[in-house]
């Protein structure tokens, strides 16, 4: 098989999720990433980092993670160069159709294909929100945004002995026990196995199964934990009364990259211009592993 040789523009919290979900991809391999100069070196990534895409060698597709206004301009560099483009600059509505229209003309001047609004939204949502609606022509979409896992802070935890800050959250195990998670960032002189022993027989937690998981920030968990509640429901008056409802926790971020790979996968089976995720084959998203995903999925 061979893999699909990305670029990365731009390693902000996308491109780094990106660059994660290349590394445990066994489709594609990161050819390097485009950066502004200045800006600071990124020695963990060990690819090249370049000021332009021409210092990279063998790329087949970029995908870009930069601010949206920075984004056709850049677009229309790699598409001149010949370079398949996967973005998701977060655009809805006419602003969406302006943006995917200019990148076809360039895409199709050109003769490259690219991929628009393959993020978390636009992108993975914007999916299925587009089948709710298929599958329920005459109804009310409601979309409403909360913290993902609902995280909370819990003294009890934070007050061990080691523990900077902690966050815990209750969920339903595959075996339907409820387990308490706890999340703490420790003091760089703590024993993680002296805390996590300390607040699992701590009384306050002997109710629940409770695993504790260290992490390097309490801050960077809260911001990057986003949940969507998607709920599609039939016009009264419709036979059936037919209802959708999607509840859904993820890191933003995260599910932008897993999209943006995705639609990387896709490429080769397209024509020339820009394709929105509405216009992909589902199957094409699975790339060279859609056989089985369609043993398994259909
Ligand atoms: N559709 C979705 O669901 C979704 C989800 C997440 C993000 N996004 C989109 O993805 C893009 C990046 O998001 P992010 O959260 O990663 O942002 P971010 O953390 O601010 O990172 C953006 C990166 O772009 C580069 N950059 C900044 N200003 C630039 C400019 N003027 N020209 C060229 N490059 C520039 C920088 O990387 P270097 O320092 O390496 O140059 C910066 O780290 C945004 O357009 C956002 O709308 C979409």
């Amino acid at each position: 098989m061979k893999k699909i040789r990305l670029a990365i523009i731009g390693l902000g919290k996308l491109g780094r999720k990106c660059a994660e979900g290349i590394f445990a991809d066994q489709a594609t391999v990161l050819a390097g990433i485009v950066r502004r100069t200045g800006s600071p070196p990124a020695p963990w990534l060990k690819v090249p980092a370049v000021t332009h895409i021409s210092e990279l060698k063998e790329v087949d597709a970029a995908l870009i993670c930069i601010p949206p206004d920075a984004v056709m301009g850049i677009a229309k560099d790699l598409l001149q160069s010949r370079i398949p483009v996967v973005e998701c600059a977060r655009l809805h509505g006419e602003a969406f159709l302006r943006h995917k229209s200019e990148i076809h003309r360039v895409a199709l001047l050109h003769r490259v294909p690219a991929v628009v609004g393959a993020g978390c939204d636009p992108g993975a949502l914007s999916l299925f929100r587009s089948y709710f609606a298929l599958l329920a022509p005459h109804g009310h979409t409601e979309t409403s945004l909360h913290t993902g896992t609902s995280l909370h802070h819990t003294l009890a935890a934070a007050g061990i002995k080691g523990v900077r800050k902690a966050l815990a959250t209750e969920l339903k195990s595959t075996g339907g026990t409820i387990q308490r998670y706890v999340y703490v960032e420790l003091e760089p002189s703590a024993d993680a196995a002296e805390v996590e022993y300390a607040i699992v027989n701590d009384p306050l937690f002997l109710d629940e199964q409770t695993l504790v998981f260290p992490v390097p920030s309490i801050a960077a968990l809260e911001e990057t934990n986003r949940g969507v509640l998607l709920e599609r429901r039939t016009s009264p008056g419709e036979p059936g009364h037919s209802s959708f409802l999607l509840e859904a926790r993820f890191d933003e971020a995260g599910l932008a990259a897993r999209m943006m790979l995705a639609a990387a996968r896709s490429l080769p089976a397209l024509q020339a211009g820009a394709h929105s995720p509405l216009d992909l084959p589902p199957g094409a998203l699975w790339g060279e592993q859609r056989p089985a995903a369609e043993k398994e999925w259909l």
